[in-house]
């Protein structure tokens, strides 16, 4: 099998981290990697936020917390109680991938950017998952004010966020794929 498609079936979601920090080469790599995605009419509709500094990452952590807390749903508020709290796994860089909202396609060009990017990370021997509580957060007042704190364009709205490092535990096993998911017409 190529490497490519070999990486397509091999990829899986890594959920713990090492503290130790990616290589900035391999952070390029990765970047470049979903620079080159599709997108509709090339519009290249998005922009990637590399968050490596300790101090914003905690500040994203605790106001993701506070935000579980405040949302009246058991299943988050009980989450957001557990001592070592991390949705993005204690990752030490997150990449966020906001879309032109005047694109053509931004949430389809922004998907599409991210799965390269995990893509790439495992080409590398880097672990990944895609993040969802950050784009949950930007939808709130606080999320807003850090949007302009994190430097995302104006105009430009969050598509998802991606944890990235060096794989802590066991590569994970991919769940059986579920049946009737394809309809051939020939
Ligand atoms: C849109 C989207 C949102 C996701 N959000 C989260 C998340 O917030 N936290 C998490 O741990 N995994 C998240 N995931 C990862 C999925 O749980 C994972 O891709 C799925 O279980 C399949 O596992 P695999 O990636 O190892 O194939 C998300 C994936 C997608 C595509």
């Amino acid at each position: 099998m190529s490497e490519v498609l070999k990486a397509l079936v091999e990829r899986r979601s890594v959920r713990t981290f090492k503290p130790e920090q990616i290589k900035d080469s391999e952070l390029q790599t990765i970047l470049q990697a979903g620079q080159f995605a599709p997108s509709a009419r090339n519009q290249q509709s998005w922009h990637f936020t590399v968050v490596q500094k300790q101090e914003i990452l905690s500040k994203i952590n605790s106001l993701i917390q506070q935000h579980f807390l405040n949302s009246g749903v058991e299943a988050f508020v009980e989450r957001a109680k557990a001592e070592n709290f991390s949705p993005f796994y204690h990752a030490p860089t997150l990449i966020i991938v906001s879309g032109d909202e005047t694109a053509v396609a931004p949430h389809q060009d922004g998907a599409l950017a991210l799965g390269n990017l995990f893509l790439a990370a495992h080409a590398l021997n880097i672990g990944s998952v895609w993040i969802h509580s950050l784009r949950t957060l930007f939808d709130s007042a606080e999320g807003r004010a850090l949007n302009k704190e994190l430097g995302i364009p104006a105009g430009y709205v969050i598509i998802g966020s991606g944890a990235f490092g060096y794989n802590a535990g066991p590569t994970p096993q991919a769940a059986p794929r579920k049946e009737g998911t394809v309809t051939i017409i020939k």
